[in-house]
């Protein structure tokens, strides 16, 4: 990763640290750009800010709870605000999540969230979904079994860190990485077929979730979607890096 990526980065999370409030339940979100997010909320609740936090994968929680983010692991109504990365976002703000394996507690925790702001750098705009590969959670038992239904619906497949030692999500299931040549026509149909699978847990795909993109590139943070009309909720300066 290139130093100028990094900044990228940051600057779309620090962008997205301007809706926090206090009071706030915040989703938060896993992977390097969501982590800025979440260091710059443990620096808001240095200075006294009183919010919580959702975490969407066990590497979250440690980073969350080393900074002092009180953190909820079940609520009862929604959550104000989530703040996730993604690796790749179509014209239409769908999205594919899930290449560092937190999928299925992203999409919960973003489906349960009134407010879904996913921050990215410019790399991962796309025109079309499945320009890499599309993650699957699966579950362990019979999953050969799951994989050939999943493979009659893609051109190839790979279990993630191979058969020998496979990758084992948080919730200790598998992952399948699914490759889709010419990209995912129609990904909310597609999502639907893989969801009807016995056998997966959850997919990568998700589809009309986010309802802002902040976007990160060399002029700055750029929102796309609700945030675009001006509707920052809070005008303070990101914090100091
Ligand atoms: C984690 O499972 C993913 O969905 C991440 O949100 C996504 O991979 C983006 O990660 P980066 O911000 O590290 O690119």
């Amino acid at each position: 990763m290139t130093l100028l990526s990094d900044e990228l980065k940051q600057s779309a999370a620090y962008k997205a640290l301007e809706l926090v409030q206090d009071g706030m339940l915040l989703g938060l979100g896993s992977g390097s750009t969501a982590r800025y997010f979440t260091e710059g909320v443990g620096r808001l609740v240095e200075e006294g800010m009183k919010v919580r936090g959702v975490p969407t994968s066990r590497e979250t929680a440690e980073l969350a709870a080393e900074l002092g983010i009180p953190i909820v692991t079940e609520i009862a109504g929604q959550i104000d605000l989530t703040v996730d990365g993604a690796d790749e976002v179509d014209p239409a703000l769908n999205l594919i999540k899930g290449r560092g394996g937190a999928l299925v507690r992203e999409k919960l925790v973003a489906a349960a969230s009134r407010r879904f702001v996913v921050v990215v750098d410019e790399s991962k705009l796309v025109k079309q979904l499945g320009v890499g590969v599309l993650p699957v959670e699966v579950l362990p038992f019979l999953w050969r079994s799951t994989a050939e239904r999943l493979a009659a619906l893609a051109q190839s497949l790979v279990v993630r860190g191979g058969e020998e030692t496979p990758y084992i999500s948080d919730n200790g299931n598998l992952i399948l990485d699914v490759t889709m040549e010419g990209g995912i026509k129609n990904p909310a149909d597609f999502g639907v077929e893989l969801k009807k699978l016995t056998g997966v847990v959850e997919h990568g795909l998700f589809i009309g979730m986010a309802d802002t993109v902040i976007v990160a590139g060399p002029e700055g943070p750029k929102a796309i979607g609700r945030l675009s009309g001006g509707a920052v909720a809070r005008s303070n300066p990101p914090p100091k890096a």
